[in-house]
């Protein structure tokens, strides 16, 4: 019996163009003979007055049906249902009025086709937003004409993502997956399952069973269990067979709602991991150049804490981001008169292990045995170890740091026996070497090697490791 209702209640959208027709075709004609009392007026006129009436209660009657489907918003709902009223019982009065009692004059004619064309375009203009959106007419229109219909100017349209670390894990990932599939029905004028699934704020209220995000719980989020049924399930969304998320689409909204649902921030800033940008682009279809890398080459990290930064501060060590867009420290000590970097120094970097980019110990009274240490920094790219008593055995450990290129270690210890450890480090670049032991004859043979003051070009950037 329900499909019944809907199956005819979806005629109403064909059917209601019939009385539109007519019924503004003949009010229109009923004005004219009305001012023009001497035209001729054939009587077929009255046969449209019955057609008119006739396919104008068949559509609200249809439009009735339609509406018990419920999910259209409730005001506009009931004041096109007046005003699809008031235009069958105009058409039925007209019938009567000029097809039956032969009534002219401009009186009749202005009242009654007057009101037919008003009610004729009050409901159609109200059924159109029904089934649109109040938004349908201006949506493109530019900004001046939006605001004089007294719509919100639109804002810019978002950059389509080139790079995704610097995408918005709301606007640029999230939304435009809803908006791809499921805000066709979870919309202002289409209240679906009571949610709506247009912006944040209506997301997080949820609709008529309850939330539909509860960030950081799926199981919770009956969001992410709808979209996880299986298709065939009665519950799944998108219903009525509707196109369905993609896999990667799936979870990515999973992935979402359990990073906490966050209503903004760069993908970047939220420390997504590398798997996850690649879902991610999978999911929004973006073909781009995924950038993984911070600025610097490295993996993508979130800042570090203001704890550890307050705690490295209040050691003496100097902290700050290697740049303005990066998650990389540059940590700099700096020596109060003669006393050496303690061992609890040294540990004390270990909070920021996975964030220490730079670190200058130059001239700091650093033992071989705290190298050890040092060598867990795994994402050091540049390391200054000069004017340290520290000796060839000393730095072996450091053959663990991956990422290092640069690495000073003038006016140490070190003889042409280390080389065989820098050897080791795959990305050195280059070695500061001079006011050591290591002799030209064993670092001609490796490019990294730097060992007369002389030799060095100071490269643009690249200030600190040089001096
Ligand atoms: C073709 C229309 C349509 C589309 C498209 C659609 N939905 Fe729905 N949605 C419905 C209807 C109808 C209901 C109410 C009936 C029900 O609960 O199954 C509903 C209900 C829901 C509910 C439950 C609301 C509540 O609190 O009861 C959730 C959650 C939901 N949809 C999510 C989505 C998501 C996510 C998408 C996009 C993947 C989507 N829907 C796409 C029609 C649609």
């Amino acid at each position: 019996m329900e499909d019944l209702i809907l199956f005819l209640g979806h005629f109403h959208v064909l059917a209601l163009h019939l009385p539109i027709g007519i019924l503004a075709f003949v009010a229109i004609a009923e004005l004219y003979f009305g001012f023009k009392p001497n035209a001729e007026r054939p009587a077929l006129v009255n046969t449209i007055w019955l057609l008119g009436a006739v396919s104008a209660v068949i559509a609200a009657g249809l439009g009735y049906l339609l509406s018990l489907s419920g999910g259209y918003n409730e005001d506009t709902l009931e004041l096109h249902l007046i005003w699809g009223l008031i235009t069958s019982a105009t058409a039925l009065i007209g019938w009567v009025a000029f097809g039956i009692k032969g009534r002219r004059g401009k009186g009749w004619a202005i009242t009654i086709g007057g009101i037919q064309l008003v009610a004729l375009f009050t409901a159609g203009h109200l059924g159109g937003n029904l089934t649109h959106g109040p938004e349908y007419l201006f949506e493109h229109a530019p900004n001046p004409i939006r605001s004089l219909a007294g719509f919100e100017p639109k804002s810019a349209p978002r950059t389509p993502v080139s790079d995704l670390a610097q995408a918005d894990v709301f606007l640029d990932v999230v939304q435009p997956l809803l908006e791809l599939r499921c805000v066709t029905c979870h919309n202002p004028s289409k209240i679906k399952g009571g949610l709506l699934l247009d912006t944040y704020a209506n997301i997080m209220l949820g609709g008529d069973s309850g939330a539909a995000v509860t960030p950081g719980n799926l199981s919770a989020s009956e969001l992410s269990v709808r979209i996880n049924h299986d298709p065939a399930h009665d519950d799944y969304m998108p219903s009525g067979g509707k196109t369905p998320f993609t896999a990667a689409q799936t979870q990515v909204m999973d992935w979402w709602i359990l990073a906490v649902a966050p209503e903004s921030g760069t993908l970047s800033d939220l420390g997504v991991d590398t798997d996850t940008l690649d879902l991610i682009a999978a999911a929004i279809e973006v073909e781009v150049t995924v950038s993984h890398l911070d600025e610097l080459g490295l993996p993508i990290v979130t800042a570090a804490s203001r704890d550890v930064i307050m705690k490295l501060e209040s050691l003496g060590f100097d902290a700050t981001p290697v740049s303005e867009k990066s998650g990389y420290l540059d940590i700099d000590f700096y020596r109060i008169g003669q006393e050496s970097i303690s061992d609890e120094h040294i540990a004390a970097l270990l909070q920021a292990r996975d964030h220490i980019a730079w670190l200058n110990l130059g001239n700091s009274g650093l033992q071989d045995h705290q190298i050890e240490t040092i060598a867990q920094l795994s994402n050091l790219l540049k390391l200054d170890l000069s004017k340290n008593p520290v000796t060839d055995t000393g730095i072996i450990p450091l053959r663990s740091l991956p990422n290092l290129q640069t690495l000073n270690l003038h006016a140490t210890k070190i003889t042409d026996d280390a080389l065989p450890t820098l050897d080791k480090l795959p990305n050195l670049e280059q070695a500061f070497l001079w006011s050591t032991a290591v002799t030209t004859e064993a670092s001609t043979t490796r490019p990294y090697a730097r060992i007369e003051t002389g030799f060095i070009v100071v490269p643009a950037e690249d200030d600190e490791s040089n001096e």
